[in-house]
């Protein structure tokens, strides 16, 4: 049995066949509509979302199959003080996947390992979101037909913005990718993805604060959000908030064949009149959030029922003396977890923790 936690837990070649199933799904919806018929997908929203969860939803009816859940933590369990893994035991009796959104980095990754059923991240607090990334790449692959030989342009929040960071991850794998980090410094990239991919990997990128000057170059410009929710001080967000705001005059310095992505919600960093842009691929990129999901649903369900055994983490190798430090891990609330870390730069010396990947 499968979860998806990190993007990292699939390979190149399984994203791809996912996008493939995802297009499949696209063009003939009625093979489809009986793949899940009597199995049942949990959602699990401890934190707010309109789209991730409604294309959830969407994906697992239109399989054929039923949906149960919550949408507010306040009407959880966890309100009573249960933990993640309580939880994710529960929900494994009512359910035959469960998809998961936490506040709480790291939040899925213990969910995945108590689960007895596979486990999806819907996001975990400024770190990972997975599905928007198989949404993201399914969308770039449609808009411009092709992965690879690109430079892509993200724009934004990339310090609390989880899309961008399972993006850089999925992304650094195709051929010719460039990457164009475009942030204030306060939001620059965190280290867990400078040091952890494109500084080990030899990822060619660069850092710049100004969107204009980017523009010409981009084949892919991934506008963010800047995250208010995750900020420690509402004078920074206020400082920052309108940073970036794509409007057609930059759209004019950009390449004729490109495309414009955003996981939305958008706030105020695309302009309206950007929207009917032939560039401008945000809303096409929510139809291709359900495809994908549809797809990956498939293939999570197609593994347990073929494995149904929950594969175990050997813990063998992680550090039980360093302690996380980062205040939004899910184990600084819940008492019972060990702190564990795991090498992930051994020339550095560099130990993360195991579940938001923060240095200790
Ligand atoms: C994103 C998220 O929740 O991280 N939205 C989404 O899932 N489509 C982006 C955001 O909230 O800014």
């Amino acid at each position: 049995m499968r979860s998806l936690i990190s993007i990292l837990d699939f390979s190149a070649e399984e994203i791809n066949e996912l996008v493939n199933t995802a297009r499949d799904i696209a063009d003939h919806p009625e093979s489809y509509r009986e793949k899940c018929c009597h199995k049942k997908l949990a959602t699990a929203f401890f934190e707010p979302s309109t789209r991730t969860r409604l294309s959830f939803e969407a994906a697992m009816l239109e399989l054929g199959g039923s949906v149960l859940g919550f949408s507010d933590a306040n009407s959880s369990s966890a309100a009573k003080g249960e933990s993640m893994a309580d939880t994710a035991k529960v929900l494994s009796c009512y359910a035959d996947i469960l998809a998961i959104r936490h506040p709480r980095e790291g939040a899925p990754y213990v969910a995945a390992n108590n689960a007895t059923v596979p486990v999806i991240n819907a996001g975990d607090g400024g770190h990972n979101h997975p599905t928007q990334t198989l949404t993201d790449i399914l969308t770039i692959s449609r808009e411009m037909g092709r992965l690879e030989n690109l430079t892509i342009g993200l724009c934004g929040d990339l310090k609390h913005g989880r899309t961008v960071h399972s993006l850089v991850e999925a992304m650094a794998r195709y051929e010719g990718v460039k990457f164009v980090l475009i942030s204030p410094p306060e939001l620059k990239i965190p280290g867990f993805i400078r040091f952890n991919v494109l500084e080990r990997d030899g990822i060619p990128y660069e850092e710049v604060s100004s969107l204009d000057e980017a523009m010409p170059k981009l084949d892919v410009l991934y506008m963010t959000r800047i995250q208010r929710e995750r900020f420690d001080c509402v004078e920074t967000y206020e400082r920052l908030k309108d940073t970036y705001i794509l409007n057609v005059e930059k759209m004019a310095h950009a390449k004729k064949q490109m495309c414009v992505l955003h996981p939305l919600p958008r706030v105020n960093e695309i302009s309206v009149a950007v929207d009917s842009d032939p560039r401008a691929a945000y809303f096409r990129q929510v139809l291709n959030g359900k495809y994908v999901r549809m797809a990956l649903i498939l293939k999570l369900l197609g593994e347990a029922e073929r494995n149904p055994v929950r594969q175990t983490i050997d813990i063998s190798g992680y550090l039980r003396d360093r302690t996380c430090t980062n205040p939004k891990c899910i184990c600084q609330v819940e008492q019972e977890l060990p702190h564990l870390a795991k090498l992930t730069d051994p020339r550095a010396n560099i130990y993360r923790c195991i579940y938001c990947e923060h240095k200790v």
